[in-house]
Parts: structure tokens; sequence; C-alpha cells
């Protein structure tokens, strides 16, 4: 039995800076209003056509291949997490094999939305310590803004989201006091429809029936989120997940040197934050400059934590990840 290790580290984002005052141009809304609801000052958004989910997870890999020092025909599988996939199928997985040109390795799509890179952390994870694969590349990777509604019709959802991906490679660890400790996953999946987008899709709506009723009120395809609901759950179950894992492993929330909670609203992460009792230092938080950019937030926080030295060898670090499915879950990493 063996643990794996996070051994590379790399994000990337758009160029295009879009400010909240960018957005009160296009729908009634206000940089007041979405700092004060939610801390975002500004998130990235794709020039069109010039990058996709799988293209920007795959500038994300190239920076985590060169910092685990591996040479890409090492890694053994790849698994990539993303709700905004660029194709209805395949999934982005394969055509990173292909981008990167890497050997006939298996590829793996998770569906797991916020909590998509932390489901795909404890797959990898599940791999390397059965011995399977020695070294797996994760991605999060995430573009929103094709498929959010720019009105005000769509503003409750639509100033929340940011483009983006982060990449992380696994590697084998035989050190059992080092690498992720554990992993801890839920779903619930009662709420499924209290944020999700439904169309199209072969349960309700498929493109044809959405082109059949031509109706301009029809937003089934577009991103549906009970706010205030979403923000209730999250934060209880953000709080029972990170216990969960500091309890599986004997530690306290004394010994987090470094939570990266899913970035889906400042507000939350602040309230995680006093609950635990942690400072500042022990919290990272990017969601201003970014948004809220699902599977991408937790692997572009990490990274950027690791770039500015806010992460050193022995810390114990907590991912915590709450959002559509419900799903939720957190990984326990001693670096
Ligand atoms: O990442 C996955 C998990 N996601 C989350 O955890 C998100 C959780 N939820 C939230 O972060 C918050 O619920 C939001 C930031 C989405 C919304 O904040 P809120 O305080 O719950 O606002 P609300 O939806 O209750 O809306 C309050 C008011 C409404 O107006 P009325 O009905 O009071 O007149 C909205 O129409 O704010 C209005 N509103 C806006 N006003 C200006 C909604 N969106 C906007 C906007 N700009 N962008």
């Amino acid at each position: 039995m063996y643990n794996s290790k996070i051994t590379g580290l790399g994000f990337y984002v758009p160029e295009q800076v879009v400010t909240n005052e960018d957005l009160s141009k296009k729908m009634d809304t206000s940089d007041a209003w979405i700092r004060e609801r939610t801390g975002i000052e500004s998130r990235r958004h794709v020039v069109p056509g010039e990058d996709t989910t799988t293209s920007m997870g795959v500038k994300a890999a190239r920076i985590a291949i060169e910092r685990a020092g591996i040479d890409k025909d090492e890694i053994d599988f790849i698994v990539f997490a993303t709700l905004s996939p660029d194709y209805y199928f395949p999934g982005p997985g394969v055509l990173v094999q292909r981008d990167l040109g890497l050997r006939t390795v298996g590829a793996l799509d998770v569906r797991n939305q916020c909590s998509g890179f932390v489901y795909a952390v404890s797959v990898a994870d599940q791999y390397i310590k059965s011995g399977m694969y020695r070294n797996v590349l994760v991605i999060g990777s995430e573009l929103h803004s094709k498929g959010l509604d720019m009105t005000t019709r769509g503003r409750g959802v639509s100033v929340i989201f940011g483009d983006g991906a982060g990449a992380a490679i696994l590697s084998r660890e035989t050190d059992p006091k080092k690498g992720i400790l554990s992993t801890h996953l839920h779903s619930e999946g009662q709420h499924a429809e209290e944020l999700a987008v439904t169309a199209p899709g072969m349960g309700k709506r498929w493109v044809t029936d959405i082109l059949a009723d031509a109706d301009p009120e029809d937003t089934s395809f577009y991103p549906y989120m009970n706010g205030q609901f979403v923000f209730k759950n999250a934060v209880v179950r953000f709080s029972e997940v990170i216990r969960e894992g500091l309890a599986a492993n004997g530690l306290e929330t004394a010994d987090i040197d470094m939570l990266i909670p899913h970035q889906a609203n400042l507000r939350i992460s602040q309230f995680i934050q006093q609950k635990f009792g942690l400072s500042d230092e022990q919290v990272y938080n990017n969601i201003m400059r970014y948004g809220n950019t699902t599977a991408a937030s937790i692997p572009i926080a990490l990274t950027e934590a690791w770039e500015a030295g806010r992460i050193r060898e022995g810390d114990l670090v907590v991912l915590a990840a709450f959002g559509s499915g419900f799903t939720w879950g957190s990984a326990i990493i001693r670096w």
C-alpha cells in the first residue's frame, strides 16, 4: 500500500479580465452588490474561439508536469473534472490524452461540479494507493462564460462564475505519513435541481425540444441556483466534511496549516474560517480575482498558495468543497 503525493501544480486563466463594472453594463447589477454578497471583484472570461475547457486544462497540465519533474510519458492515467466539457461526448479526458500527446493511457471524466476536483483527487489517490498507477494527471477546468445568461434575468448566477483551469500531478509516495492522508466524499441527490443545468439532457429536454419550442422565456439551458438554499447547505456541509477528515486522522482544527475551500462565495469561506477559529494565514481565498471557477477553483487556489510560499513541506493542507448534486468532500494532505 502506497500513499499519493502532489508533486506538481499548475494553473491557467484567460487573459480577459471582466470586472463587476463591466457586467453592470450588460445587466442590472452593481459592483457594490456583487462585492457585498460574494466578495468577487473580477473574473476571467475566455475570448470565444481562443480557449476551451480542454485547452485551458492542457495549459495548466503542462506546468504541473514540468514542476513534477516527470516526462509526460510517465503519466499513467488522466482524471478530468468539469461541468462544462467541450463536447457532449466524448469527455475532455481523451482530448487531453490527444493534445498532450500522451501514451494511450486511460482517461476518466468526473462530473461532480464544485466538488469535482476533490472527487478527482480521491479517484487518483485510490489508484496510486493500490499500486496500480505511479503518476496520475488530475485536471479541473471550466468554461462558464459561454453558457451564462448575461442579462438581468440571469444576474443571480452569472456574476458569480468565471473561467479557468488548474492541474496537479499525483505521484507514488512510500512514506505513509506524507501525501494524501484521506479523502471523504458525499452526495445528496434529493437536491439535484437546486443547482443545475437541466437541458439539454435526455431526461427532460434535448436540443431538438429547445429548438422546436423556440421559446424566448426558456431558461432550462442556463444554470439555475436556489442561492440561499445552496448557501445554507454549503456552510453546514463544509464544516461537517472538514471535521470528518480531521477526525479520521486524529487531528484537530489547530493542526490545520492551510485550508483551501472551494471558492463558492467569500462569505462562505469567511463563515467557515470564523467557525473553525482560523487566521487569515490559514485560509487561502482568490475568489475576489477569479470568481467561482467550480472544479478549477481548488487547484487554482492551491497552485497560487504554493507559488506564494504559503504551503511548506510538512504542512497540513485541507481541501474542502461543496456544490451541485449536492456533492461535497474533503482531502487531508500532509505536504
Ligand atoms: O459553488 C457552488 C455552490 N454555490 C454556492 O455556494 C452559492 C451560494 N449562494 C450564494 O452565494 C448567494 O445566495 C448568492 C450570492 C448567489 C445570492 O446572494 P443572496 O444574498 O442569497 O441574494 P438573493 O438571491 O436572495 O437575492 C437578493 C436580491 C433579489 O432582489 P429582491 O427580490 O430582494 O428585490 C435579487 O433579485 O438581490 C437581487 N439580485 C441582484 N441584484 C443585483 C440577485 N442577483 C443580483 C445581482 N445584482 N447580480
